[in-house]
């Protein structure tokens, strides 16, 4: 059942090509519209949303910290993203033109549901991305979104991850649309770029090697910290994440202006920093505050483990190890930047002799809050 291969998280990071090409099966209309036909909020409803939460736990929620970038960058809807566990207690803003998004891979997860029957109460319309059909959280909600992954076994969510990015963007998309705040084309576009993911994560992951090799010289290190911004900086937590639940390794991401507000005293000779870098196309400035913290850390000692564009050969001075990922439009880039991250604390916790599955103290869903 693990398809030959050691566990069951390797199997589920080699099946992400298809799990993103099975979620956006049927979405896309041959004009390139979005078709979301299991929604059951009428486009009025959509319209008259003026404000979006997203509100998720763990991996789930930095799929949500991804999905603002692009749901306000399309949309032009204020979005805001919260913790479950901490978005009932604080008496959030809500009534029936705020839309909430829920997101949950098992559709189990109490915090979540107790966040989305907060909601309901306060009259808010509830859209749940999901992948577990027929699942508490989706039955509750108004309507959902099906990430097609198939069922996740490892402990540690990864294939859910980039299906539920593909799910924000079709929601994104399809409201952007809807609003009329694109045009056909505009969205065409994005969605062409959207359907070529698959390949290029074939491609990804066919080079991973170097990133095994690495994680086998990092199993030993302190502490490993993450650097990002922009959609980057969600990456960064995931990657964080990641390391810490499955290498029981201590692991921090940060967004990289945030270092020289504190956390850069905890760089000393050889920490591994690693640095997530946009694409220099249309979001160069931010790419090129990321490689100016690149050079603070390197300056400080740090050991820089970099992900950029393949073809941005301008950060390789900076990068002890240089990870390239496909090209990809900023805000889909997570889709390519998080895998080397899976892997790297897949490989590392396999390499201190962990059970990779099965992380200790950690359950598949989180049934109590
Ligand atoms: C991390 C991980 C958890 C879950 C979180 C939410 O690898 O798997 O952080 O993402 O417990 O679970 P779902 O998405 O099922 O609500």
């Amino acid at each position: 059942e693990k398809g030959g291969y050691d566990y069951f998280m390797l199997k589920e990071i080699a099946d992400q090509p298809q799990a993103v090409a099975d979620t956006l099966l049927g979405r896309l209309s041959d004009r390139g519209e979005i078709v979301l036909d299991e929604v059951r909020l009428t486009d009025q409803d959509l319209r008259d949303a003026d404000k979006v939460f997203i509100v998720a736990c763990g991996t789930s929620y930095h799929a949500g910290m991804v999905a603002k970038y692009a749901i306000e960058h399309w949309t032009r809807i204020p979005c805001e993203v919260e913790l479950a566990s901490e978005f009932r207690y604080r008496d959030p803003i809500l009534d029936r033109s705020t839309l909430v998004i829920v997101i949950s891979q098992s559709g189990e997860t109490m915090d979540t549901l107790m966040a989305l029957r907060h909601a309901k109460e306060q009259k808010a319309r509830v859209l749940a991305i999901c992948n577990t059909n027929g699942s508490t959280i989706p039955r509750e909600s108004d309507a959902v979104l099906y990430t097609h992954g198939g069922p996740e076994i490892a402990v540690a969510s990864t294939k859910a991850f980039l299906t539920q990015l593909v799910a924000c963007y079709l929601i994104g998309l399809h409201l952007a649309q809807i609003r009329g705040v694109m045009y056909a084309d505009e969205v065409a576009a994005v969605v062409e770029k959207l359907q070529s993911t698959p390949d290029s994560l074939r491609t990804l992951l066919g080079q991973m090697e170097d990133v095994r090799a690495l994680a086998r010289d990092l199993k030993t290190a302190s502490t490993v910290l993450f650097i990002g911004r922009h959609v980057g900086y969600p990456v960064a937590l995931e990657g964080a994440l990641k390391l810490k639940e499955l290498a029981y390794m201590h692991a921090e991401g940060f967004a990289a202006g945030e270092l020289k507000h504190g956390p850069i005293s905890l760089i000393d000779e050889g920490t591994p920093v690693v640095c997530v870098v946009p694409s220099p196309a249309g979001r160069g400035v931010i790419r090129d505050k990321v490689v100016s913290n690149i050079q603070e850390v390197r300056a400080r000692g740090a050991r820089t483990i970099v992900i950029a564009e393949e073809g941005d050969d301008s950060v390789r001075a900076y990068a002890d190890h240089l990870i390239p990922v496909p090209k990809t439009p900023t805000l889909l880039a997570p889709l390519m930047t998080t895998v080397p991250l899976q892997i790297l604390a897949c490989e590392i916790a396999a390499a201190r002799g962990l059970d990779v599955d099965q992380p200790r103290n950690l359950a598949k869903s989180v049934t109590v809050e």
